[in-house]
């Protein structure tokens, strides 16, 4: 039974406040923030025993993603006055992604956290977003149960990994940091023309479709390349294009302070050689050490093994690693030779 007392949500004479979930609008985006920031603060705190400076050392979610995706991003409020909680959703084409999710700590464990999924699961439905997708504390019962709630079910770990970018050593050792071989080269998609950048936008979705249909994550580029998060990197040998990543730099994005983050990289599936990845890698760690950041934060889901025994090879670490959960189709798609990394935070 839960407690009664003390709770935020109540009254001083113990009537229940009103909750409402409803759409960020643009004047809620920076208690929004605040919100979510300081309930992983406090997440975090309870976990690691000292309070973070930051939560996400650096990273924001809530200003960019809103403007990718304003119909998809949901906040509780408390009697119309009191933003207590937030969930952010985003469809990559047919592929719907949860988080982050926070409710304040004191509005816990009263039903918040699943009005707010139940929201973005609504968002999906309207967006006909067959397959839905988070990543959660895999050590904790109450994250694997709420979202078990919702009909998601675990899968395998994520790890996000990271190395820091040191020129004097070679990535692999007796190799040089970025073979220069099989005529690759890569370019970026803020210097092409606009007719171009729509045809790379194309190209990238053949990519995304060959790895799992329906999926599409241009929209994650155009919000990169449109306030100037980071950047868009294209592999291309000739006229082909091998790959492309997602590169988030820091100030506003989702790259912590000191760190160039890949939110997406993707080979293209008949081109999937391990060396393409290690030359994309080596290329994003140079691009990294000209902007003077320290360190390349790359995620990878463990199912994608080719993908994840490549980053170890090239000297990349775990720094932590979350779960996977998913509910709807098409279930298990990932094929654990393509070589994609990608980050459902
Ligand atoms: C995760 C979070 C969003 C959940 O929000 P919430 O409002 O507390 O969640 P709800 O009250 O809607 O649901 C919690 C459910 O988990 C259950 N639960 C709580 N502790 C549990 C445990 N140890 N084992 C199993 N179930 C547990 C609750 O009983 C409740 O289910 P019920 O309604 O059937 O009783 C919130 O705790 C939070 O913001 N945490 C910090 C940030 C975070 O971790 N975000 C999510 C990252 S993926």
């Amino acid at each position: 039974m839960r407690a009664t007392v003390d709770r935020a949500g109540l009254d001083s004479q113990g009537r229940s406040a009103k909750i409402q979930v409803r759409r960020v609008r643009k004047g809620d985006l920076g208690r929004a923030r605040d919100v979510l920031e300081q309930t992983f603060s406090d997440f975090l705190e309870r976990q690691l025993g000292t309070r973070p400076r930051q939560p996400f050392g650096g990273a924001q979610y809530v200003h960019h993603r809103w403007l990718m995706e304003p119909w998809g991003c949901f906040v509780a409020e408390e009697d119309g006055a009191k933003i207590v909680g937030i969930a952010l959703g985003a469809t990559w084409g047919t592929l719907g992604l949860i988080g982050p999710v926070a409710v304040l700590p004191n509005y816990q464990n009263q039903d918040i956290g699943q009005q707010l999924i139940q929201a973005v699961l609504g968002f999906f439905d309207e967006n006909k977003a067959s397959l839905h997708g988070l990543v959660t504390y895999p050590a904790s019962p109450k994250h694997l149960a709420l979202f078990h709630k919702s009909g998601f079910r675990p899968k395998a770990l994520s790890a996000i990994m990271s190395r820091l970018v040191d020129r004097r050593e070679p990535r692999i050792p007796g190799a040089r940091s970025a073979p220069a071989r099989g005529g690759l080269t890569t370019r970026r998609f803020s210097t092409l023309e606009e007719v171009k950048k729509k045809a790379a936008l194309a190209r990238f979705h053949r990519i995304t479709n060959a790895i799992c249909r329906g999926m599409d994550n241009g929209k994650e580029v155009e919000i990169v390349d449109g306030l100037a998060l980071g950047d868009t990197m294209l592999l291309e040998r000739g006229r082909d294009l091998v790959g492309f990543a997602i590169c988030h730099t820091p100030g506003v994005s989702e790259a912590p302070a000191g760190a160039l983050y890949v939110k997406f990289l993707a080979i293209d599936p008949p081109q999937k050689r391990p060396e393409h990845l290690e030359h994309f890698v080596g290329a994003l760690e140079d691009l990294a050490a000209e902007l003077g950041l320290a360190r390349v934060i790359l995620p990878v889901y463990s199912r994608y093994w080719l993908a994840y025994s490549t980053l170890i090879k090239c000297g990349y670490a775990i720094d932590f690693t979350m779960i996977r959960m998913q509910r709807g189709k098409p279930e298990d798609y990932e094929d654990p030779s393509h070589l994609v990394l990608d980050d459902w935070r």
